[in-house]
């Protein structure tokens, strides 16, 4: 080899050494567990999570805190059987640095234990289960979202002082967030003056309605109150609506009854009030660029639930902005979401000292294929967080 030639070796080697310096100082990539229904009656709410997480980690570069992020996935089915296996899979296998999971409220409960025994940073993007920021509250589990009480709360409170209801019956599935949500309701319908006076069940994710739909028929209440989401939701508008109920009893529920579901429910859900931390037509510059650049790289409308995904990317931005990326920071981390306005498609809102959203529940009317605002039903609600020590 020449002088010439050596010298040149030597050059691109000093060169390919720096380049290799410079990117091992760089943090490697942040972890993100996505354990969310790719599958089943809630396999569109799992998609719009995705998407709307996704979409608040390009807009901020591919990068947040500073660290370039790297996604595991699994479908947890939204079976609760299968839950602690896939959590820990996540855990202990593919040594995730954040979990963001899940939309069902009884894996949501075993991610939580889970994430409570390790340590892990768990951000649930949707599940209500009461429990999670209640007695299961950690230093390091937070929720996007909303707890099962919220919306249903402020539904009782609608359905007994607005609407001057007296007597309902209720429907649910059979599981925590039906039986929380029913509660709730119960709750706020009860300290208006209302009672409820039956409460129905079918097993999750059961469909079959209509042995259910003719005792209410004969049982003729003032109002009903349902809780389903997904493809559920769609099944049971549309049911109540074809046996004629829609025309003598109203239909209220918390949002996720028509949230996402309007393009296949379709006239059966015309006119229909229920309440939700979102809504179409909220008209806000904040709402109306997010619904833009969701629309542009989904080609799709948001729902809540997409504002949801979004919202748990924008609160681990903030807790790893404050710790420079360095999520083993925990301490630090966690005060950093605490004390944060997280800026919200839905508002602004805060987290309470169980880490659940302080925030506006509105009341909505489908009017064609949106859930249009009519007001706010209850300004500012906090979840009471019973249970919860932290
Ligand atoms: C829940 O299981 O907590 C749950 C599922 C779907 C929803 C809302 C709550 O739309």
């Amino acid at each position: 080899m020449s002088i010439q030639n050596t010298r040149t070796a030597l050059t691109a080697l000093a060169l390919a050494c720096i380049a290799t310096l410079g990117h091992a100082q760089q943090q490697p990539k942040l972890k993100v567990g996505l354990m969310l229904p790719f599958s089943g009656t809630y396999n569109a709410l799992g998609v719009a999570i995705e998407n709307g997480f996704k979409l608040r980690v390009e807009e901020q570069g591919g990068k947040l805190g500073g660290r370039e992020i790297e996604y595991v996935k699994v479908d947890d089915e939204s079976d609760p059987a299968k839950a602690t296996d896939n959590v820990n899979k996540l855990i202990k296998r593919d040594n995730v640095d954040v979990i963001v999971g899940t939309v069902h409220s009884g894996v949501a409960m075993a991610m939580a234990k889970a994430a409570k025994e390790s340590g892990t940073v768990l951000i649930v993007p949707n599940a209500g289960a009461d429990a999670v920021t209640g007695p299961m509250c950690a230093p390091n589990i937070f929720r996007s979202s909303f707890s099962n009480w919220q919306p249903a709360y402020a539904m009782g409170e609608v359905a007994g002082k607005q609407e001057k209801k007296k007597k309902a019956i209720t429907i649910t599935w059979k599981y925590a967030a039906g039986d929380e949500s029913v509660s709730g309701f119960k709750e706020g319908f009860e300290k208006a003056g209302g009672q409820v006076v039956k409460q129905l069940n079918v097993p999750f994710p059961n469909v079959e309605f209509q042995a259910l739909l003719t005792e209410i028929a004969a049982a003729k209440p003032d109002a009903v109150y349902a809780f389903f989401a997904g493809g559920g939701a769609v099944k049971f508008v549309k049911d109540y609506a074809a046996a004629g109920l829609d025309k003598t009893i109203p239909l209220y529920g918390p949002g996720f009854l028509t949230d996402g579901t309007l393009d296949a429910q379709g006239a059966a859900a015309q006119g229909m009030l229920t309440t939700l931390h979102y809504a179409d037509g909220l008209n806000t510059p904040r709402d109306t660029s997010f619904r833009t650049a969701y629309a542009k790289a989904f080609k799709l409308q948001p729902d809540v639930y997409a504002v949801q995904g979004y919202d748990a990317a924008q609160m681990l931005a903030i807790g790893l902005d404050a710790v420079k990326g360095d999520i083993g920071k925990k301490a630090e981390f966690s005060a950093a979401i605490e004390r944060a306005k997280i800026d919200s498609p839905r508002g602004a809102f805060s987290v309470s000292k169980s880490h659940n959203p302080v925030q506006d529940i509105y009341l909505r009317k489908v009017d064609g294929k949106e859930n249009k605002v009519v007001g706010v039903a209850v300004k500012g609600l906090a979840d009471p967080a019973r249970g919860c020590r932290m």
